[in-house]
């Protein structure tokens, strides 16, 4: 069920008794750390109330087609696009109906209409509603399309008859709908990044700060939820808009970045530091504007930042802790010593003296270095590297357990 970390999926429920089952089923998937929005026909309102499937799901029901206000917060197209599955369930005999006709005309026909995702069904129905030849050729012609149906299972039935028709239970459901994912690496994982600049106050209006763009850890995040993480953005102040699908904590020092680090951090499995931290703050942030004196040299005092990944990897119990290494000469000597002085388990080494790589570019080229060994990761977009390391980090952390 680790594979259904992160997906999205919109869960149709047309009308028929299993309707019932469907609240189940909202909770099993989101129980499993998927994000579950769910669309109703008119038909499955008089079965189970949308308010108990809102607060199962945690959204708001999405019933019509033809709602301004719905649209006004995400609109079909946009939930179309939204969604990585749809699944119904359960599935009418009049749904399959519609969809075999590719009929659009209420919002979850629509949805599949726009949908690039893939469609699975529950089909729920009385067994000679299941065994008729318009049905029976309606699941073909689905089938054919590679629209996927689970079940529907045998047995008593609501209306008394016994046969085929019953839906599928939804601890099944839930099992089918996550087999239609791949495993990602670091699938079921947490996993916490330190992304950007941190901003240390020198008075209410100025600070010390660095040109870190946050662009390598916003990419190494993006990728760790591609792998099925559960991700804590940590991110420093950066023109970078907060990405979907993970946790993002917005801080401005050290201390702040510290602070939101160590929050939850026995729920951590692997923490990359991939912030640039300021390494001093000023001793005291003055309470109003610093004024301009008449000395010509003006002194700062100040004192170092705490160590956020040593910090980290200093704990009992600590997780996978990877540091990077950006340098201008030396590069494996320097990497060597501070893997060993921050005991980390692995760092990602970066020679910022060339051109074209490292601070605030699009390109990165890097070398992991471990306590065993160093692999170069030849030059290329910071996004495209951001999954090698996740595919290494993943292979290295497992290697660790
Ligand atoms: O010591 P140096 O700043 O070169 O180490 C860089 C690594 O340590 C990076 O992974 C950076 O995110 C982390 N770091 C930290 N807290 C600090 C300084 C650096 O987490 N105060």
């Amino acid at each position: 069920m680790q594979r259904l970390t992160n997906r999205q999926i919109i869960l149709g429920i047309t009308g028929g008794i299993a309707a019932y089952k469907s609240a189940e089923l909202t909770r099993l998937l989101k129980g499993a750390g998927a994000d579950v929005r769910v669309v109703m026909t008119p038909a499955a309102t008089e079965f189970i109330t949308p308010l108990t499937l809102q607060a199962l799901s945690g959204h708001a029901v999405h019933q019509h087609l033809l709602d301004p206000e719905a649209e006004a917060g995400m609109g079909h197209i946009e939930l179309a696009k939204w969604a990585d599955l749809i699944l119904i369930a359960p599935a009418s005999a009049d749904f399959i109906a519609r969809l075999a006709g590719g009929q659009g005309d209420d919002l979850l026909s629509t949805l599949c209409l726009a949908t690039d995702a893939p469609i699975c069904l529950a089909p729920a129905m009385n067994q000679a509603m299941w065994r008729n030849r318009h049905t029976q050729d309606n699941i073909a012609q689905l089938r054919a399309g590679n629209i996927g149906i689970f079940g529907p299972g045998s047995g008593a039935q609501a209306c008394g008859d016994t046969g085929p028709g019953r839906m599928l239970e939804p601890v099944e459901l839930a099992q089918l709908t996550a087999e239609q994912f791949d495993t990602g690496a670091l699938a079921g994982k947490t996993v916490f990044i330190t992304a950007g600049p941190t901003r240390e106050a020198l008075d209410p209006v100025r600070y010390i700060s660095n040109h870190s763009s946050g662009k390598m850890g916003y990419a190494l995040a993006q990728a760790a939820v591609d792998a099925g993480a559960r991700v804590k953005l940590i991110s420093g102040p950066v023109n970078l808009a907060a990405p979907a699908r993970m946790d993002v904590v917005q801080v401005q020092s050290a201390n702040d970045m510290l602070a939101a680090a160590m929050d939850g951090i026995a729920s951590c499995d692997i923490f990359i530091a991939a912030a640039a931290v300021a390494d001093y703050r000023p001793t005291a942030v003055s309470e109003h504007k610093i004024k301009k004196g008449s000395e010509e040299v003006m002194e700062l005092h100040l004192v170092k930042n705490p160590d956020i990944v040593a910090s980290v990897a200093a704990l009992p119990g600590k997780p996978f802790t990877v540091g990077f290494a950006a340098e201008t000469r030396d590069l494996l000597n320097y990497a060597r010593s501070k893997l060993e002085r921050k005991q980390l388990d692995l760092i990602v080494a970066n020679d910022v003296s060339q051109p074209g790589i490292g601070f605030n570019s699009d390109e990165n080229a890097v070398t992991l270095v471990s306590r065993d060994e160093a692999r170069p990761l030849p030059q290329t977009s910071k996004r495209q590297l951001a999954s090698q390391l996740i595919r290494q980090i993943a292979e290295l952390y497992n290697r660790a357990q």
